[in-house]
Formats: C-alpha cells, sequence, structure tokens
C-alpha cells in the first residue's frame, strides 16, 4: 500500500518533487538496518542534497515541533535545555532558535548529517550516537526536554529508545515525538507496540501523555502525530 502510494505520488509531481520523494521513501524501505539506514543519511547530507529535498514546503515536522515546544515552554524559553533527536542537519535546531531557544544539544548517529547540523554552530554537545535503548553518555535528568521530529520510523529509533529519554529527561519535563501518523501501523516495530508501550510507562508512574495531536501535512499530504510527554 505505502508501495502505491510513492509510486502514483513520483509519477503525478514535478521532477524535483518526485526525486526529493523518492530520496525519502528509500531511507525508509522496509528492512532497512539501522546501519543501513544512517549510512544512506550521511550520503543524502552531502552538498546539502538533504536540506534541498525537505524544504519547508515538502516537510513541516520541524516547524511543527519548534510551534509545540515554544507554546509549551512559553515563558521560560531562554532557559530551556534541549536534546534534539536524531537531529539530521539540524533543521529543528534552526526552528528553535528562531523562536528565541538557546540550550540546544544535538544527538545523531549518521556522521555526515551530524557534520552538516555542526556546522550551523546552533548546537553546543553534539553526540553520535544511536538512541536504541543502550546507555547514552548522558547523565540523568540533564534536559527539560528531548524533541524529535522525523527520528520514527523503519529502521530508525526503535520503541525502547523511550526508556533512554526518560532517563535523561528531567522530572516534569517534557519528551515530544512528531512522526508520520500512518508509521504506527505501518512500521512493524511500532505497530500495536509503541503506543502501548506509552501507556505502559504511563501506568507505570513514569510518564504522563499530555497531548496526542493528529496534524495535517506533516510531510507532503501526510498527516503527522505529535506526543507530549511529560517525565513524572
Ligand atoms: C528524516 S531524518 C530527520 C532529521 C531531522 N530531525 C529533521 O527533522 O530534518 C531522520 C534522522 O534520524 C536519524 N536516526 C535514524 N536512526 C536513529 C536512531 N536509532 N537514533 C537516533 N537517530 C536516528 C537518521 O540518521 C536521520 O538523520
Amino acid at each position: 500500500m505505502a508501495e502505491e502510494k510513492a509510486k502514483r505520488y513520483v509519477e503525478n509531481s514535478a521532477p524535483d518533487d518526485a526525486r526529493a520523494y523518492s530520496r525519502g521513501y528509500e531511507a525508509h524501505r522496509v528492512g532497512i538496518s539501522m546501519q543501513e539506514c544512517v549510512e544512506y543519511y550521511s550520503k543524502w547530507a552531502e552538498n546539502g542534497k538533504y536540506d534541498q529535498d525537505l524544504c519547508s514546503k515538502r516537510y513541516r515536522g520541524p516547524v511543527i515541533a519548534a510551534n509545540v515546544l515554544t507554546e509549551h515552554f512559553c515563558d521560560k524559553i531562554p532557559e530551556t535545555k534541549i536534546l534534539d533527536v536524531a537531529t539530521g542537519t539540524g533543521l529543528v535546531g534552526k526552528e528553535l532558535q528562531a523562536r528565541g531557544f538557546k540550550h540546544l544539544d544535538a544527538l545523531e548517529p549518521a556522521t555526515g548529517m551530524l557534520e552538516q547540523a555542526r556546522k550551523t554552530n546552533i548546537y553546543t554537545n553534539l553526540y553520535c550516537e544511536f538512541l536504541d535503548g543502550k546507555r547514552l553518555p548522558i547523565e540523568d535528568d540533564t534536559y527539560n526536554c528531548c524533541v524529535t521530529s522525523g527520528g520514527m520510523g523503519e529502521g530508525h529509533i526503535p520503541c525502547h529508545g523511550l526508556h533512554e529519554l526518560i532517563r535523561i529527561t528531567k522530572p516534569g519535563g517534557l519528551i515530544c515525538i512528531v512522526m508520520r501518523e500512518e508509521y504506527l501501523t505501518h512500521v512493524k516495530e511500532y505497530h500495536e507496540r509503541l503506543e502501548p508501550l506509552m501507556k505502559k510507562l504511563e501506568d507505570d508512574g513514569k510518564l504522563k501523555q499530555l497531548s496526542r495531536e493528529i496534524v495535517s501535512r506533516y510531510s507532503y499530504d501526510n498527516n503527522g502525530v505529535v506526543y507530549k510527554l511529560q517525565i513524572c
């Protein structure tokens, strides 16, 4: 079904749009491993290709994420400490900086992407690491917020990455996940697993789901889903 949708989009779009869509589709192809995924992104980052392809008319995730955080932290923006998880080239950081956020760190496993993020000079600490459940080199309760836009998908952040985000976010702080809605069912890792895990973590008193919002045109004409999860 996703394949048919992609084929239809590519056939009916201008060459630039079709090329950009195909590159995104390839980064999420069924069965892609985490290693293949980061190698793919590192190449995509070369010569500004990723930023051109995922310009704001095609991909609104970074703007959506930055607006959510701006509303949530409205009275304490300059002192809010944020980890941009799956930073990529730094599109989320750019939007956050434009809204007055100053304390931004980056976590990104693809060296090619992280190098682009470094060049923006937005991030203080840059961690070249996967969020994959293993312990990150970050102290407990470090951040007011961990945010990811576009970090969830086939071969991307696995469900159990949530546990580390809980550990490194301060009590009362926020995890904000912005992702394509259909990945909740199309990606095996998340199907009937991601939301049940969020529910279990809530039942266990680790977090509280403040909101779950469906947004239109997250990427192209695809809906997104935005989770705001508060650490208990
Ligand atoms: C679609 S890009 C999103 C980048 C950026 N957040 C943005 O909005 O442009 C997905 C990013 O997730 C990263 N990624 C993939 N698997 C990851 C993992 N397990 N942990 C952290 N980042 C991961 C990729 O390397 C890639 O840079």
